[in-house]
């Protein structure tokens, strides 16, 4: 990071250049996948070498497929890998301008982790939340340097998605929101600025939508494949509810959906009693092979709700 003669980087204009990621699922992956693709040193961090694994061919099959479809060269994903370190290790990630944390949705979790890195980063390093529905405030003041904390809220699938959500709390420095900023625009993504509300902008919206919908299948208006037919042809959604929320992941919408219910008390944030249920059995939906859809097959076949 280049932060001028203020040996603290406080004050200065800041930019990034190194990259850790924490948590390498379905978001970490792309996140480091496309800061990778646009030049940046990333250094992933996953819990063990069983996840790390995961993760890393998560990243390989994702490049192979932006190769398949001609969006990368050969040689581009042989770069875009060749940028991206492996680690279990959190001490790795010291010497890093940015970490951008994707870990599971719970706020103990990542207030334990901001603390463990409070210990190892300099306080030059800008710290950046995924988070779909916590408030970044809540992670912001646990933690030493709440002006350098911003929120960076990448869509599923980040390599296809175009917009980040960047989200200023209000001790978020207009130098760590600048250069948050300007890491979105680097990565080809189309920024935009909001208010830390649990939810944002989009998750505001669609989070709703996508509980009403279960809410809709528990009163029996119709089945799975049917609303989800009903929303693609006849609102052009790119896919129904149920796909997407066996693509987001059951478990993560669960947490999603409590974390906002907390924050407003409306009954449209409450977790279904459905959604529950299916989280209970393990039913995370594409990413543990079963949710309202089975993917074991060649192509997803609903599965009884009732
Ligand atoms: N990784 C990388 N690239 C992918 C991909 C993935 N997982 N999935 C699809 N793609 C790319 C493909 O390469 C393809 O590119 P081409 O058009 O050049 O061929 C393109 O995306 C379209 O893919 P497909 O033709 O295979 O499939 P599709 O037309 O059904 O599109 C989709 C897939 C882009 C995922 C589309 O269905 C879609 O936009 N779905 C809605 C996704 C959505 O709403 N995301 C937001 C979730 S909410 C969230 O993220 C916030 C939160 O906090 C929970
Ligand atoms: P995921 O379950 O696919 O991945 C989470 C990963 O974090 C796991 O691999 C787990 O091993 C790892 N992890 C847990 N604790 C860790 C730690 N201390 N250090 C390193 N790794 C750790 O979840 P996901 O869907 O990638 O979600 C991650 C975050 O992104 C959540 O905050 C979620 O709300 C948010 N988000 C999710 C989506 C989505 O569509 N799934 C979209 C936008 C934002």
């Amino acid at each position: 990071m280049t932060a001028g003669s203020d040996p603290d980087g406080r004050g200065e204009r800041m930019t990034i250049e190194t990259v850790g990621v924490v948590g390498c699922g379905l978001m970490g992956s792309g996140i480091a996948e496309v800061a990778a693709r646009a030049g940046f040193d990333v250094r992933v961090r996953e819990v063990d070498q069983a996840a790390l694994d995961r993760g890393r061919s998560r990243i390989e099959r994702s490049l192979a497929r932006a190769v398949e479809k001609e969006k990368a060269t050969p040689e581009e994903r042989d770069e875009a890998l060749s940028r991206i370190a492996y680690t279990t290790d959190l001490s790795e990630l010291a010497d890093r301008d940015l970490v951008v944390e994707a870990i599971v949705e719970e706020l103990e979790a990542k207030v334990d982790l901001f603390r463990s890195l409070d210990g190892i980063c300099p306080t030059r390093t800008i710290y950046a939340t995924n988070t779909s529905s916590l408030t970044v405030t809540d992670m912001a003041a646990a933690t030493e340097r709440p002006d350098r904390f911003v929120g960076l809220h990448f869509f599923n699938p980040v390599p296809v998605m175009r917009l980040v959500e960047v989200v200023r709390t209000l001790a978020t420095s207009d130098e760590t929101a600048e250069a948050a900023l300007e890491f979105a625009n680097r990565l080809g993504k189309e920024p935009i600025t909001a208010r830390d509300a649990s939810g944002f902008v989009v998750n505001l919206l669609l989070v709703p939508y996508m509980l009403d919908a279960i809410r809709q299948l528990e009163r029996g208006v119709a089945s799975v494949e049917a609303i989800d037919a009903a929303m693609t042809l006849g609102a052009g959604h790119p896919m129904g509810p149920f796909t997407l929320c066996d693509f987001v992941g059951l478990d993560t919408t669960y947490r999603i959906a409590e974390i906002m219910y907390g924050e407003y008390r409306e009954a449209r944030y409450a977790p279904p009693p459905l959604l529950k249920r299916m989280v209970t059995l393990g039913r995370f939906g594409r990413k543990s092979g079963k949710g309202f859809y089975d993917y074991g097959g060649e192509a997803p076949v609903p599965l009884p709700v009732v």
